[in-house]
C-alpha cells in the first residue's frame, strides 16, 4: 500500500445471516481527501464505517485505516480516527465539559494538552452556549456537536462522520462545511450524508452506495456529466393559448397537462417528465433528455404548433442530485414506490399528475433503527479502552 493511501477497503463484505449489507466495496483514499459516502437508507454507509472503525469486524475481506489491518492491529486504527456514529451515543446525565473531559480520558491525551484539546473543541463546534448544560438538557443540534467535539478530540488524521449535519441549522451547518474544507487539507475525511448540496459543496470525491454496492466514485460534477442526461424546465401558461395569428387568448377549458406530456413525449420520446409544482397558472415541467442534443428547439417549435403559450424554456446542467436517483433509486425507492403500486415520474400516464419528489425527505426518516447498536458498541469500545 502506497503510505499517502489513508483507509482502503479491500473486498470488504458484511453479511447478516443471509443478507448482504455491504458486498465486496474496494476503495483508497488517500491523506488530504473528503470524499462524501452516499446511498439511500439500508445502503451499507454505517455498516462500512463501522467496519473502518473497528466497532464491528467484517465477515470477509479486510480494511486498513492509517496503515493499520482492522483485524490485525484495531487498536492502532482506533487511535488515529476520529469516528462520529450516527447517532452520537452520549451520557445524558453528564455536563458538557466533563464529557469531553472522559473523552480525553478515554483517549489518553496527555494532562498537559487535555485544557488546550478541550477549549479547541469547544470553539470549533459552537459549543460555548452549552457548557453549563447536562447533555440530557441539550437540543439535538447541540447533542450532534458534543458528538463531533469528541471525535476531533484528539487532533486525529482521519475524521470518519456519519452524517455530521443532520441535526444542524443551516447556519451551522454552513460553518461546519467551511470547517471541514479547512481541515480536510491536511486531513482524511470520510462523511456520509444525505444532503447532496453538502456534498457538492465540500467534497471533491463522492462515493455512492446501493444496495452494499458501490455505483460510482469520483468528483461531484464528473460524476454529474457522466450521467448523460439535460434537465429542461418549460412553464406554459395553463389558462390561455395562442391563436393562428400568435396572440394569446383566454382558452376556455385550460390546457389540459396530459396534452402536453404527450406532446413532450411525441417529440423526445425518450425524454422522462414530470409536473413541478406550481400555482394553477402554470404548468411547470421537468423533462430529463439525453445530454447528446439541445432540444431546446425542437420544445420552442411543439409549443408553437400547438398553440401554447411558453412562459420559459431553460436547459440546466444536471446536478449530483439526478444522478444520485438515477443510480439508486430503482433499488431503494424504487421498490418501495412499486410496492405501494405508485409509478415513478418515467411511468406516469398523461393523467398521474403525482411526484415523487418528497421520497429524499422520507429517506430523512426511519434512520434510528441501528440506536441501540451504536449505544451499544460504544460502550464496549469505552470498557475495551
Ligand atoms: N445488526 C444488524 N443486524 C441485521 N441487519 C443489519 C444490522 N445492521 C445493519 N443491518 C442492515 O444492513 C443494511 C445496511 O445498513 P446501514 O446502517 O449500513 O445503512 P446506511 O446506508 O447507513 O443507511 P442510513 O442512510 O439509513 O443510515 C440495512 O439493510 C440494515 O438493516
Ligand atoms: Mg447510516
Amino acid at each position: 500500500m502506497s503510505t499517502d493511501v489513508m483507509i482502503e477497503a479491500r473486498d470488504l463484505s458484511k453479511v447478516y445471516g443471509s443478507y448482504r449489507a455491504i458486498d465486496r466495496l474496494n476503495f483508497k483514499i488517500k491523506k488530504g481527501e473528503v470524499v462524501g459516502f452516499l446511498g439511500p437508507n439500508g445502503a451499507g454507509k454505517s455498516t462500512t464505517m463501522r467496519i473502518l472503525t473497528c466497532f464491528i469486524g467484517p465477515s470477509s475481506g479486510t480494511a486498513i485505516v492509517g496503515g493499520n489491518d482492522v483485524f490485525a492491529n484495531p487498536l492502532g486504527a482506533r487511535s488515529i480516527v476520529g469516528y462520529l456514529p450516527q447517532r452520537a451515543p452520549l451520557y445524558p446525565e453528564m455536563g458538557v465539559i466533563e464529557y469531553l473531559q472522559f473523552a480525553a480520558n478515554i483517549r489518553a491525551i496527555p494532562q498537559l494538552e487535555r485544557k488546550m484539546s478541550i477549549r479547541k473543541v469547544i470553539d470549533i463546534c459552537g459549543l460555548a452556549d452549552a457548557l453549563e448544560k447536562d447533555i440530557g438538557e441539550l437540543s439535538h443540534g447541540y447533542r450532534q456537536r458534543v458528538g463531533l467535539a469528541q471525535a476531533l478530540l484528539h487532533n486525529p488524521p482521519i475524521l470518519i462522520l456519519d452524517e455530521p449535519t443532520s441535526d444542524l441549522d443551516p447556519n451551522e451547518k454552513a460553518e461546519f462545511i467551511e470547517y471541514l474544507k479547512a481541515i480536510g487539507k491536511d486531513r482524511t475525511v470520510m462523511l456520509s450524508t444525505h444532503n447532496l448540496a453538502e456534498v457538492e459543496a465540500s467534497c471533491p470525491r463522492v462515493i455512492i452506495v446501493s444496495r452494499g454496492k458501490i455505483v460510482a466514485d469520483g468528483g461531484p460534477t464528473d460524476l454529474a456529466a457522466r450521467s448523460g442526461k439535460a434537465r429542461y424546465v418549460m412553464i406554459l401558461d395553463e389558462q390561455s393559448r395562442t391563436s393562428p395569428s400568435g396572440s394569446a387568448h383566454r382558452s376556455s377549458g385550460g390546457l389540459p397537462l396530459g396534452e402536453v406530456l404527450e406532446g413532450i413525449r411525441q417529440t423526445i420520446p425518450s425524454a422522462e417528465t414530470k409536473e413541478l409544482p406550481s400555482d394553477e397558472r402554470e404548468h411547470v415541467i421537468q423533462i430529463l433528455a439525453p445530454s447528446t442534443k439541445d432540444f431546446r428547439r425542437e420544445l420552442f417549435s411543439l409549443a408553437v404548433d400547438k398553440g401554447w403559450v411558453l412562459l420559459e424554456l431553460r436547459r440546466e446542467v444536471i446536478q449530483l442530485e439526478e444522478v444520485f436517483r438515477d443510480l439508486t433509486v430503482g433499488a431503494e425507492a424504487g421498490s418501495r414506490l412499486d410496492k405501494a403500486g405508485i409509478r415513478r415520474a418515467a411511468e406516469e400516464d398523461d393523467e398521474d399528475e403525482d411526484d415523487d419528489e418528497d421520497e429524499d425527505d422520507q429517506d430523512e426518516d426511519g434512520e434510528d433503527e441501528d440506536d441501540d447498536d451504536d449505544k451499544e458498541e460504544d460502550d464496549k469500545s469505552r470498557s475495551k479502552s
